[in-house]
């Protein structure tokens, strides 16, 4: 059978789709990059904001016609809704939705075989497959390096997954359940069988990336700066990333490792949310102002070159004019390389859901697009500042143009060339010349 697997949301779930794609390609199932021809249909959905929630209902509902057709012709058709809608929703889908075969929360994804195989099997319309354990460590205990077989040149490696910091907007600590992270030896394996595939960058994600506490090869517990140095060990590895870090658990040693590994990129991920102490503080993030600036000046100390992102929440409950111009405040000063911005959306079970004072939707719009004008003109000057410097490129994809290259700077910024002697994979010092929408233009330099 042919399947196909829609990805929503963020990095930890393109990572998952990955992972079940190894899974089902190892079983014997062929991947289909078409939807209208794939008779297994797996939607792996984000429920961060509303609007997540409701793309999936929307294409469950065409889903439900390409099943009814092929079962009208007597043929096996099999839906599966995965990742955080099903965790959070399972009761709506199956309501909403009774034609789902399957709902499988974020950390039972290594059951997608043999959850296909019971709904092949099964003959009862009214009888759903539920899996929802909270629980991550099964999950990595079963997927297999060994399974891994295609991957393009720069990947992701969930080292952590969950969350104990219940900031209350966020449904994350309701889907994915509490912290876990897998042992180093783990993750090292990982890395070099994705490195013998061909994989020159790695981005290690976790939740809360900086709060990794995995297990050695000593047996004791390493931090996220050990692991690392000890990535930065593994042969053929060309860069290292890693994704999302909280402000309040960024230490000295992680900025020292920035000043000594060579192939750390300077680029971090900081999501600040609010420039307001008042809305941090109700939004439970453990950390002010003030210490969010100092974490950014460290971190420029030991690396004089860091550069940021960041997202942003306009419009949680009770923020004045007055604390939005904070957060713009406080935008001016990091001057961020990159950064997204949303309306806050009220999550079912979250405890800002019940707050006093929620805002309009106007006047979320409206500050939405103050901050996003503000962001997008940091960014073109942080790109227009690397004109007539040279960046370190791996490039990724090709572009629309006859030779064209894609890829990615240190800064994690856009870069196009053409030149017929790069290739994808590749990583070169390429000189900037000019700036085109968000997309930085140059030559190579030296290979
Ligand atoms: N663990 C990461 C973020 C995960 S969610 C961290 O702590 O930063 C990614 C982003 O989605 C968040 O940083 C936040 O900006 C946004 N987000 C989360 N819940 C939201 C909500 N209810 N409404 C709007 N944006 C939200
Ligand atoms: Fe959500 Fe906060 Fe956890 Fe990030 S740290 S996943 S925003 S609860
Ligand atoms: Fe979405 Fe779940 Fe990721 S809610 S952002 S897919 S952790």
């Amino acid at each position: 059978m042919r399947f196909y697997i829609k990805n929503y949301g963020c990095q930890m779930n393109l990572y998952d789709s990955t992972r079940m794609t190894d899974a089902l390609t190892t079983a014997g199932y062929t991947e289909s990059k078409k939807k209208d021809d794939a008779n297994i249909l797996i939607f792996n959905t984000c429920s961060i904001r509303e609007k997540a929630d409701e793309k999936l209902f929307s294409d469950l509902g065409r889903a439900k016609s390409l099943k009814f057709k092929a079962k009208d012709k007597g043929e096996d058709f099999v839906i599966i809704v995965c990742g955080c809608v099903a965790q959070a929703k399972t009761t709506e889908i199956t309501n909403r939705a009774p034609y789902v075969d399957a709902v499988i929360g974020p950390q039972e994804i290594h059951k997608i075989v043999s959850a296909i195989k019971t709904a092949l099997n099964k003959n009862d319309e009214d009888e759903y497959i539920f899996m929802n354990a909270m629980e991550a460590k099964e999950k990595f205990e079963n997927l297999q390096s060994n399974q891994i077989t295609k991957r393009s040149c720069s990947e992701f490696l969930t080292i952590q997954e969950g969350c104990d910091n219940f900031c209350t907007y966020c449904v994350v600590p309701y889907t994915r359940g509490r912290e876990f992270s897998r042992d180093v030896a783990d993750i090292i394996e990982e890395a070099k069988r994705l490195i013998s595939l061909g994989v020159k960058e790695i981005t290690l994600l976790g939740q809360n990336v900086n709060s990794y506490r995995g297990e050695g090869p000593d047996g004791k517990i390493w931090s996220l700066s050990k692991l690392l140095y000890a990535m930065a060990e593994v042969e053929g590895l060309a860069r290292l990333r890693y994704v999302t870090s909280n402000p309040k658990d960024v230490t000295k040693d992680i900025a020292e490792a920035h000043r000594d590994i060579k192939i750390l990129a300077p680029f971090l991920h900081l999501p600040v949310q609010s420039g307001s102490d008042k809305i941090l503080k109700k939004m439970n993030r453990k950390y002010s102002v003030n210490e969010y600036l100092d974490c950014i000046e460290m971190l420029r100390e030991y690396r004089h070159d860091m550069a940021f992102s960041s997202d942003f929440i306009v419009g949680f409950p009770g923020e004045t004019d007055k604390d939005f111009e904070d957060t713009l405040k406080l935008a001016e000063k990091v001057k961020y390389a990159q950064a997204y911005s949303f309306k806050y959306s009220p999550r079912n079970k979250t405890a800002a859901a019940k707050m006093d004072n929620q805002i309009l939707e106007k006047i979320k719009e409206e500050r939405l697009k103050i901050l996003q004008n503000l962001l997008n003109d940091q960014q073109n000057k942080f790109n227009e500042n690397t004109i007539g410097k040279t960046v370190s490129v791996l490039f990724t994809k090709k572009g629309k143009f006859k030779n064209q290259l894609v890829g990615r700077s240190e800064y994690s910024q856009a870069v196009s060339i053409c030149d017929k002697a790069i290739h994808i994979g590749d990583m070169a010092n390429v000189k900037i010349t000019e700036l085109k929408s968000h997309s930085l233009l140059g030559s190579i330099e030296e290979k």
